[in-house]
């Protein structure tokens, strides 16, 4: 039996494929009706450990424009909680269904459903990587700039699974991505290792630093995502005090590119990670980057499954 493809980080893309997905979202945002029926007759779990409004809506939209039916399913709804392994339950699911998309805690919850499943298993985020939120900020961004390689990208915050997504993909993509946050709350030092090697290849740049300057100062996107990601709200307070310097504010606009666009993956909170003139002013793009939610996921699913 043929192994399945799986999506769980932007890191496991080639640049071509990544370009591939690209030019197939465009394409049926453009015509929705270019990708036909991929998934007709085709079933997708889509399997929820944490809230989701935009990625639980956008994938069951796009299971259904492309003819497919999709289950959608709340973690405690399954017997995970009663003992049941992870393997199992892949095991058991890939009889059922074509695809399983997941929302979950730490990223080997992931590894483990893909040693049972002979389907696709797809990251619907984790607490390390969110690559489908990933590939609508590469394609919002290539929409917005016209192309994706030298473009500088200074992310603002928390170095949290966007951060790493962003590392990942904007490195595969040949952009310059500078993460800007506390030593506290840095991204993975093996995530920034290995988007440098990635980088390196496709002539782009990932640098770390605690200098909101150095990541804003002349950038053509700015972006940031909120301070305390799902699981955290209990340090919310201790996490706003240490972050508190990388707000995506008006001052950081100033430092940036005059045409810089401004991106939050959202949900967003107004007056903590993001100043409401900013993500309410003329340079954000955080509604289109939101419906790209749908367009790449189409995308991804048509590759996968298609
Ligand atoms: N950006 C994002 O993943 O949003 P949801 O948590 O609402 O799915």
């Amino acid at each position: 039996m043929t192994e399945p493809r799986h999506f769980l980080s932007l890191g496991q893309l080639s640049k071509e494929e990544l370009s591939e997905l690209l030019d197939a979202a465009d394409a049926v945002k453009a015509k929705p009706s270019s990708l036909g029926s991929k998934l007709k007759n085709k079933q997708v779990a889509l399997i929820f450990e944490k809230p989701s409004t935009r990625t639980r809506v956008s994938f069951e939209a796009a299971v259904n424009a492309l003819g497919g039916n999709a289950v959608v399913l709340r973690g405690d709804e399954l017997q995970l909680g009663r003992g049941e392994t992870l393997q199992d339950t892949a095991r058991v699911l890939s009889r059922y269904v074509d695809a399983l998309v997941v929302r979950t805690f730490a990223q080997d919850r992931l590894e483990r459903l893909t040693e049972g499943a002979s389907i696709p298993v797809i990251n619907a985020l984790s607490d390390f990587s969110h690559p489908c939120q990933g590939l609508a900020d590469l394609q919002t961004i290539r929409e917005k700039r016209g192309a994706l390689e030298g473009v500088a990208l200074g992310y603002l915050g928390d170095g949290n699974n966007v951060a790493h997504s962003l590392m990942f993909g904007g490195a595969l993509a040949g952009m310059n991505v500078r993460i800007a946050s506390p030593a506290t709350h840095s991204p993975s030092a093996e995530v920034a290792r290995r988007a440098n090697l990635t980088a390196a290849q496709s002539g782009g740049s990932v640098v770390v630093t605690e200098v909101v300057a150095e990541a804003a100062s002349g950038a053509d996107v700015l972006y940031t995502d909120v301070w305390a990601s799902m699981g955290q709200e209990g340090s919310s307070e201790a996490r706003a005090e240490a972050l508190e310097h990388y707000r995506l504010d008006e001052a950081a606009v100033e430092l940036a590119a005059d045409d810089v666009i401004v991106m939050h993956c959202l949900p967003a909170h107004r007056g903590e990670e993001i100043e409401a003139e900013v993500i309410d002013g003329p340079h954000s793009v955080v509604w289109d980057q939101a419906e790209n939610r749908l367009h790449t996921q189409k995308a991804l699913l048509a590759w996968l499954l298609g």
